[in-house]
């Protein structure tokens, strides 16, 4: 049988870590890391092959060199970028990451036609629609991660605000990986017993609010990046999800095709998880605020769209 094969472009801070996650659990057999820095993707490649073979694991990583090195990837995650820095909004990235996404999605076309495309690169939201139309792949394969790491985040801020229940902490957050997103309190439970039952309305307005900004307070004490160990371990368990159809459900970022009454822009919604990419996504049913929430998140990404459309970036 052949072996699993995950390329990552971007072999930045975010894509390293995805790779070494990936090496050291053992998820798959080839780790290919693409970047413009070809030097730096070659030492990392073998600084982490060294280290699967210290941890007694298979994955071999390695460097791409030439564009058919991608060829026959299960998996290609899309970290390329440039980060976001102490001032800048994630939407000041939206140029220079939707061009450098579109470069970047020509080679996953030709050489790796059949692979589930993982957006990291911000903003996610617009990354994602643009590697699905520059890709061309239907929208169950080309998913955004961000979902996972803003629950992740929700997660935490309960934990350090009860002080209990840390690992048994389920908080749920859709809508677009930005300030307009829709951490879901009635949805968040900790070991089953909801939220809302929990905390004050006060309490769990400060944790919403904290979780919306949760990238931005890591930016502002590494104040030359932005965050990776959170963001790589929920790529990591898209990817694994991915690999070895799990089917689990977790929020991830995909096209909406008249999903919760919006069509044409890409936001972070609940799905099943499987080789297929997405394989089936869940309509929850939201109250009038939440909805009202989601359409203000989902109207912000299609703003950045228009900013695209505009310069005829699609053209
Ligand atoms: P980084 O700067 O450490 O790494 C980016 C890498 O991309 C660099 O190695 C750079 O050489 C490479 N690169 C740039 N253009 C390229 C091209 N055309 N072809 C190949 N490689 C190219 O940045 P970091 O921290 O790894 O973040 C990567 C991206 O992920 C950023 O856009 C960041 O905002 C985003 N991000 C998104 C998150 C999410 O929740 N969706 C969470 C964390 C980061
Ligand atoms: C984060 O949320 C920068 O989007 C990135 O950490």
């Amino acid at each position: 049988m052949r072996g699993k094969k995950v390329t990552i472009i971007g072999a930045g801070n975010v894509g390293s870590t995805v790779a070494y996650i990936l090496a050291m659990n053992g998820a798959c057999h080839e780790v290919v890391l693409k970047d413009r820095n070809v030097e730096t993707a070659k030492g990392k490649a073998l600084d982490m092959s060294q280290a699967a073979n210290a941890a007694r694991m298979h994955t071999i990583v390695y460097a791409a060199q030439k564009p058919e090195d991608i060829t026959g990837s299960d998996v290609v995650v899309i970290t390329a970028g440039s980060p976001r820095l102490p001032g800048m909004s994630r939407d000041d990235l939206l140029m220079i990451n939707a061009e450098i996404t579109k470069e970047v999605i020509q080679d996953v076309k030709i050489h790796a036609p059949d692979s589930v495309i993982i957006m990291v690169s911000n903003p996610l939201d617009v990354t994602t629609y643009v590697a699905l139309k520059e890709s061309g792949f239907p929208r169950e394969r080309v998913l955004g991660m961000a979902g996972i790491l803003d629950s992740a985040r929700m997660a935490h801020f309960i934990f350090e605000k009860i002080g209990y229940g840390a690992g048994q902490i389920r908080a749920s957050v859709m809508g677009g990986h930005g300030d307009d997103m829709v951490p879901l309190p009635k949805f968040s439970t900790v070991a089953g017993v909801p939220l809302t039952d929990l905390l004050t309305e006060e309490e769990i307005l400060e944790i919403v609010d904290r979780t919306k900004h949760g990238g931005a307070e890591i930016v502002g004490y590494l104040k030359t990046g932005s965050a990776y160990y959170a963001p790589a371990k929920s790529t990591a368990m898209m990817v694994e999800a991915i690999l070895k159809d799990t089917k689990q459900i977790q929020p991830c970022a995909i096209l909406l095709d008249g999903e919760y009454g919006h069509r044409d822009v890409v936001s972070g919604v609940p799905m099943v998880l499987g080789a297929g990419g997405c394989e089936k996504i869940f309509e929850v049913t939201l109250n009038l605020g939440q909805k009202r929430n989601f359409a203000k998140s989902v109207e912000s990404v299609k703003s950045m769209i228009r900013v695209l459309e505009e310069k005829n970036f699609f053209n």
